[in-house]
């Protein structure tokens, strides 16, 4: 007998890996993206990717470079965000030697660099207003002069812009130039959060279950279907970088050749099985209670329970109610209780995502 009820992907009509690259999802979302990739790559237009941290803008950029006619040139990448503002000027353009302290060579820029090839920009959002002339400049013109040098130079750049920020906001509140951000938004590229998609969750784990299984040496033939169901109900704010990073922890504390849920918290990680002959309305109650252990009795919100099992809060609080499942009855409840005349019903309750909720003591202040 089988422990678990394998997820078996041959099953599931959302399943299709596809192979752009190495993009994997079949969304609708995904695909109109995809679509519009494919349509500009061979172009030396910019492109300008808008994103959520994770939902894969450096891997599209890769994807542009790689089908456009520059594949065989340099792909550069220079995230604006992770170098100190006073030395992104040298970054991009590059410097002469002697042209500051500690400028003891001549330095080629990022641009310099990715000369007939493509250059990733991460970030533009922080590059600071007294460079962003410079940026339009090299865009317009495809000139620039290296720093400490009053020689221009010319260059054939491919640019992929990308930021998780609201560009078009920061133009309104003055804090990027708007003919810069017009220069960068030819042909925009909105990457849709993985809560958006949730269509391509099967198909990334398995994606990840097997590369990742490989990476570390463990092999892993079943995802139970509660494991993915959980998977595909969670918000994933981390997206796709979430997502693998979960799957590795996952695959790493594994044994047995089985996927552990990485959404609970570790100890409780091994789903339980449910022995056979269970009522699904057993399972539903299990399930349930396990989710809001997991989660610390919270409901609401982006981390609380009703997300996780894909459920409305309300229809989570309804479910609840029909189970009898209340949160479990312990001293630090009596910050909760300090007002006498506080006995919270379920239904009435307003449960955000930092109330958690109530116990049977407090629903049902008389019985025990
Ligand atoms: N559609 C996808 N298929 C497979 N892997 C993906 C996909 N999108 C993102 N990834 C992976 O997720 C991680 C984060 O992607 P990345 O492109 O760095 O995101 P961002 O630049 O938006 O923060 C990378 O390891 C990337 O390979
Ligand atoms: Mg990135």
């Amino acid at each position: 007998m089988k422990p678990f009820e394998r997820y078996d992907s041959s099953s599931d009509p959302n399943y299709r890996p596809r192979k752009f690259e190495q993009l994997i999802g079949n969304s609708r979302a995904l695909e109109e993206v995809l679509e519009g990739v494919k349509r500009v790559a061979p172009t030396s237009s910019t492109v300008f990717i808008q994103g959520e941290t994770g939902t894969g803008k450096e891997l599209i950029a890769r994807a542009i470079h790689n089908a456009s006619p520059r594949r065989a040139r340099p792909f550069i990448t220079l995230n604006c965000a992770a170098i100190p503002q006073d030395l992104l000027e040298s970054e991009l353009f590059g410097h002469e030697k002697g042209a500051f302290t500690g400028a003891i060579a001549q330095k080629l820029g990022r641009f310099e660099l990715a000369d007939k090839g493509t250059l990733f920009l991460d970030e533009v959002g922080d590059i600071p207003p007294a460079l962003q002339p410079k940026m339009l400049r090299i865009l317009q013109e495809q000139e620039f002069e290296r720093l400490g040098s009053s020689r221009t130079h010319r260059v054939d750049v491919r640019l992929v812009a990308a930021t998780h920020q609201d560009l078009a906001e920061m133009v309104r509140n003055g804090q990027f130039r708007r003919d810069l951000y017009f220069r960068l938004d030819v042909f925009p590229v909105r990457l849709p959060p993985l809560r958006e998609r949730r269509e391509d969750i099967p198909a990334l784990v398995t994606h990840f279950v097997e590369s990742l299984g490989r990476l570390v040496g463990r092999q892993i033939d079943h995802i139970p279907t509660e494991t993915m169901l959980a998977l595909r109900s969670y918000d994933w704010p981390g997206n796709i970088r979430e997502l693998q990073n979960l799957i590795e922890r996952a695959v790493i504390l594994s044994d047995d050749g089985v996927l552990p849920n990485p959404l609970l918290p570790a100890g409780g990680q091994r789903v339980n099985v449910f022995p056979t002959g269970t009522t699904l309305i057993d399972s539903e109650r299990a399930l349930i209670l396990r989710t809001l252990e997991a989660v610390g009795w919270v409901i609401g919100g982006r981390d609380g329970a009703a997300t996780r099992l894909g459920l409305k809060r309300t229809t989570l609080i309804y479910k609840m109610q029909r189970h009898g499942i209340f949160r479990p009855s312990l001293d630090s409840d009596a910050e909760m209780t300090a007002s006498p005349s506080h006995t919270p019903s379920l239904s009435a309750m307003s449960i955000e995502g930092n109330v958690k909720t109530p116990t049977r003591r407090e629903c049902f202040p008389g019985e025990g």
